[in-house]
């Protein structure tokens, strides 16, 4: 196991002599990367584990929920992407510095009939067809909820949330899947409902759940919905409005400050002729539109100073944006928008087997910050990272706020698009970073901040750099699965948050893909 901490020193990539660093050759082992890619064979409840090198920090306190697909094959037949694979949640639950690991399938509908069947049933958004080639694949336009993307509490239940259609509910404790919720009533059948719902820390009193669906179109609706989280009113829907936008819409994530809800429309065409013949998956139909910028749909929110007011289009830079880090007012009024950007839109064709991708042939994800004047509608564009980078968090306490540091997902080498192998804390003032790296061997999942706990009552929005009760905005831990190649299985690795220092890692009895997103529930 070689994920021994190799801290690099502050300022890395800030070369002292002032020259650029030449892209050095990749160092990690394709066999490595993609023997991550298999089914999860076992469910797994509460089984107690403890750390192979270092110690678990008492304080941690709660579950780590990650969400991902487990089931990548099914009687020979691969997914075409591993987007496509069916949701298998783990829950890492911690208490006292003991920690124990559960794990299980998402009772989907769709997994339910293909174990059943024991054999693929259904197509998949991002290019999975049937067997049979296109003929029998042909004008089915099914949708298989997968529930794979995130997982979140909300009241006295877990989410896991695929964004074209409705939540699953779960048992937080057994991992049980209850069904398929409208949020008592709050969606309709189907409705589409985001998978990157932001949690307000309290800008308007309360913590909330913001988040979004969309029904894209010619013309595309998104409606934008605040959910209480605390007390008896877990659950409770707070606010709601719909707005309308000319185009179709593919809007993945967003982000929130105390005023707005930021949207980025990337330019994108959709033309779903290959999806009705049975050719390509629906995601495999979008295109980008070359030499056309996107826009940023900016949204009132309910409590915020521009309630009531219609939403302002302002146009975007270039580029094609998944996720985005954080969104914060600052001081001037200009609205500050922080996004990982890549230069086109990343597709794996319908011939090509994702197990072999040629990481060369892809645009990476850089992060860049967007600043938007409000006054006069423009915007300026600043490279904050330039090496490749996903997943990207701040200090769940600055949410929406000016955020002094952010933790994310980068590849070992400074250049160029690779697997993600190692965590990045960046210093958004300073610019200064610290990498701790799982190389060459270990690649690393999205990392989750967790703040250090603080008293009850003294949680809420603070100053940069620090966080709420004053203590450090880096006081915590990242939490990190990371696919240990040298062992064939995952492990949870602890960083100190501030020094990005190995505090444990736990050997985990399972072999989990590459996940999509995770949350972390104080207990
Ligand atoms: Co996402």
């Amino acid at each position: 196991m070689t994920v021994a901490p190799s801290r690099a020193s502050s300022s890395e990539g800030s070369d002292a002599a002032g020259a650029a660093p030449a892209p050095a050759p990749a160092a990690y082992d394709r066999a490595d990367w993609s023997s991550a890619f298999r089914n999860v064979g076992v469910e797994l409840s509460a089984v107690p584990l403890s750390a192979a090198r270092g110690t678990i920090p008492s304080e941690l306190s709660g579950t780590l929920y990650r969400n991902g697909p487990g089931r990548l094959e099914r009687g020979g037949h691969w997914v075409h992407h591993p987007f496509d694979g069916d949701a298998m949640i783990t829950a890492l639950r911690f208490e006292a510095g003991a920690l124990q690991l559960s794990n299980r399938f998402v009772r989907t509908e769709g997994w339910l009939a293909e174990e059943a069947a024991g054999k693929v049933l259904f197509r998949g958004v991002f290019g999975t067809q049937k067997p049979g080639g296109p003929i029998a694949n042909a004008f089915d336009l099914r949708l298989k909820n997968i529930a794979n993307t995130q997982v979140v509490r909300l009241g006295d239940q877990l989410l896991a949330l695929w964004e074209a259609s409705s939540p699953h509910a779960l048992d937080p404790d057994t991992l049980e899947t209850r069904g398929i919720t409208l949020l008592d009533g709050v969606l309709k059948p189907d409705e589409a409902f985001s998978a990157h719902p932001r949690l307000d820390p309290g800008h308007h009193g309360e913590p909330r759940l913001v988040t979004f669906g969309v029904k894209a179109g010619p013309t595309s609706t998104v409606r934008l919905m605040e959910f209480a989280t605390s007390g008896d009113q877990a659950g409770q829907l707070l606010a709601d409005d719909s707005y309308s936008f000319k185009g179709f819409a593919f809007l993945h994530d967003f982000a929130i400050t105390p005023n707005w809800a930021v949207f980025l429309q990337n330019a994108v065409a959709f033309n779903p002729l290959g999806f009705v013949l049975g050719q390509k998956g629906a995601a495999q139909c979008l295109s980008s539109k070359p030499g056309q910028q996107g826009q940023f749909w900016l949204v009132p929110r309910a409590s915020g100073a521009f309630a009531g007011q219609k939403p302002r289009l302002i146009k975007a830079p270039e580029g094609f944006v998944f996720h985005h880090l954080n969104a914060f007012e600052d001081a001037s009024g200009d609205l500050v928008v922080d996004s990982i950007f890549y230069a086109d839109f990343p597709s794996i064709g319908p011939d090509v087997d994702f197990r072999t991708i040629d990481f060369d042939s892809l645009p990476e994800g850089q992060l860049k910050r967007c600043r938007i004047d409000l006054k006069t509608a423009s915007v300026s564009l600043e490279l904050l990272e330039p090496r490749c980078c996903e997943f990207a968090m701040v200090n769940p306490a600055q949410q929406g706020l000016a955020a002094r540091y952010g933790w994310m997902a980068v590849a070992e080498r400074e250049l160029g698009n690779d697997p993600l192998q190692a965590i990045e804390k960046v210093d958004l003032l300073s610019g200064e970073r610290q990498v701790w790296s799982a190389s060459p061997r270990g690649f690393v999942n999205e990392p989750v901040m967790v703040p250090y706990p603080q008293a009850s009552g003294a949680a809420g929005p603070a100053a940069t750099g620090t966080a709420a009760a004053g203590q450090p905005e880096d006081r915590g831990w990242v939490l990190v699965l990371v696919w240990n190649g040298a062992r064939c299985a995952s492990d949870l690795v602890i960083l100190d948050a501030a020094t990005m220092a190995e505090q444990a890692v736990v050997e985990l009895p399972l072999a989990i893909p590459y996940g999509l997103h995770g949350t972390w529930s104080p207990a």
